[in-house]
């Protein structure tokens, strides 16, 4: 493992996927961690991430400097580097120089972490503070414009730093250097692929279940589905999963758990079609929060009746269920604040509030795993491509798309409409280019056209793909006009209650990525 001490950037998290890139285990801490803690945890090496602050500042975080007694290789960016050369007796001052985005460095002398980076080369930079002085044993390797002391190592003790940004992706050579100190510095190998983590995984679910029985409710996206199939190959048939159709899927998505999915992994699937009862609970009702609730409530009521009955099952076969998969990624520990203990479960995730009397202990095999991970390992797994590559879909589903009530002749139409834009998108290759890719049905809105010699008075449909990185924050897709013109042309031709469509360009903010 490598410890990325988090000293409250946005970077540790990337800082931390780079490393895992590199193929090395990698975890993230936050600085408030004694030092003799993280030393327990044996880490192959350490990496002290940037930060806000002014080394100077009253509050700055700092770092143990018996840390660097320890013997584990360490390596400091941007604050991480000033705090490191602060605790080991260099020297770090307020030049008045600033840097910010993109600076050349001049390597005087590349050492073991510089090796093969060219002079000249672009760095990622954000800081005021400069290192001046390098602690006693360092060799200064690179210098820039405003800072005299750019990168430094001490290669018999481990240690090494630089100033600038190396996870970021306009950093020339940010890899091959993190790479250099991973390797060539700290001595690791990269051992961690993906057939060691699928290994993992399954390991460490078989050594927390024992002999019993674990439930999952699968919803179809990429993380359940990833969930159940790791679970599935830990302890095979001693897995069972539940899928609530609640009739508010796109096109053919239900058909695809059911059968493709089954079909790849052998879980052991329990379908409940429910969509008649989600639709006499969604009658008349056109307030998205009031959609959200209803839905919400009656898939636990959904679900608590099949895990009851499967917990009635296993009971009379001998067999007790006490776990509950859940899909839970390692970006969601993280900013829950814990790299350990407590369960997180995300608020608006589907199965949130099981009631007292199914108390299930929760199963989380992606708490360690960044997305792109999860796809990996899906990909692994033998997962379908369709599923692995999903993007993401609401829990509501469909309900929160068709802006008005719901019912089952509205949801068809968004359904063919929806299909077509999918497809279209996917035959232009441009499935991974888009973040999501909502087509939204104002059901109450209708406006007249002209079709054939007849007026038409019909519904619009509004396509709202968008490009993200966490959902957070979006903004909209720039597709092709080709693209566009040829979805528009299908949607109107192809479903006859439909007969406008429009493109929805606003970024989030200001505008959600769902409608509802
Ligand atoms: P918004 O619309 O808030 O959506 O920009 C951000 C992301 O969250 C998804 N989303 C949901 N996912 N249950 C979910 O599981 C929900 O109730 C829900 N509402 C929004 C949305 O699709 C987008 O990816």
């Amino acid at each position: 493992t490598v410890l990325v001490v988090d000293f409250g950037a946005q970077y540790a998290q990337l800082i931390a996927r780079r490393v895992r890139e590199a193929r090395v285990y990698s975890e993230i801490v936050p600085h408030t961690m004694p030092v003799q803690e993280m030393i327990a945890k044996q880490p192959k090496a350490i990496i002290l991430s940037g930060g806000p602050s002014s080394v100077y500042a009253d509050d700055a975080p700092s770092i143990d400097s018996s840390l660097f007694d320890s013997g584990i290789a360490t390596f400091g960016i941007c604050y991480g580097f000033q705090a490191m050369t602060v605790a080991l007796g260099g020297r770090v001052a307020r030049t008045g120089l600033s840097e910010f985005g993109r600076t050349h460095i001049d390597i005087a002398n590349p050492g073991a972490l510089l090796h093969g980076v060219d002079t000249g080369s672009s760095v990622w930079m954000s800081h005021n503070d400069s290192v001046t002085q390098a602690p006693p044993g360092f060799d200064v390797l690179a210098t820039s414009g405003a800072t005299p002391v750019a990168a430094f190592e001490d290669t018999d003790r481990g240690l090494a730093g630089v100033q600038w940004h190396p996870e970021v992706l306009h950093t020339e050579y940010g890899q091959v250097v993190l790479e250099h100190f991973l390797f060539d510095i700290a001595g690791i190998r990269p051992t961690w692929t993906m057939v060691n983590i699928v290994d993992d995984a399954v390991e460490t679910v078989r050594a927390q279940v024992g002999d019993k029985q674990v439930i999952c409710a699968l919803s179809g996206g990429v993380d359940s589905s990833v969930a159940a199939a790791l679970v599935q190959r830990a302890i095979g048939d001693r897995l069972t999963c539940v899928f609530v159709d609640h009739g508010l899927l796109r096109a053919g998505e239900a058909e695809q758990v059911e059968r493709d999915f089954v079909a790849a992994t052998g879980v052991d699937l329990h379908v409940v079609h429910a969509e008649d009862r989600f639709l006499n609970a969604l009658k008349g009702v056109d307030d998205p929060e009031e959609k959200r609730k209803i839905i919400g409530r009656e898939f636990i009521r959904v679900f608590e009746d099949a895990a009851r009955e499967i917990v009635a099952k296993a009971g009379a076969e001998g067999g007790e269920v006490e776990f509950l998969v859940q899909g839970t990624l390692y970006p969601d520990v993280v900013e829950s604040g814990g790299g350990e203990g407590a369960a997180n479960i995300k608020s608006h995730h589907n199965v949130g509030g099981l009631p007292d009397d199914l108390q299930f202990t929760l199963v989380e095999p992606l708490r360690w795993l960044f997305k792109d991970e999860v796809r990996a390992v899906g990909e692994q797994l033998g997962i379908p491509a369709d599923i692995v590559w999903r993007h993401p879909f609401p829990g509501p589903g469909l309900a929160i798309r068709i802006i008005g009530s719901v019912d089952h002749e509205r949801l068809e139409i968004l359904r063919k409409a929806d299909a077509i834009a999918r497809a279209e998108v996917t035959d232009a290759g441009l499935d991974r280019d888009v973040w999501q890719f909502p087509v939204v049905l104002l059901a109450d809105v209708r406006s007249v056209g002209v079709q054939g010699d007849g007026r038409t008075y019909g519904h619009p449909i509004v396509l709202r793909p968008v490009s993200s990185e966490d959902a957070m924050t979006a903004d909209w897709s720039r597709l092709p006009y080709e693209l566009l013109e040829r979805i528009s042309t299908r949607i109107t031709n192809e479903v006859p209650e439909v007969n406008r469509v429009t493109l929805d360009i606003t970024s989030k903010p200001p505008g959600t990525i769902e409608w509802e």
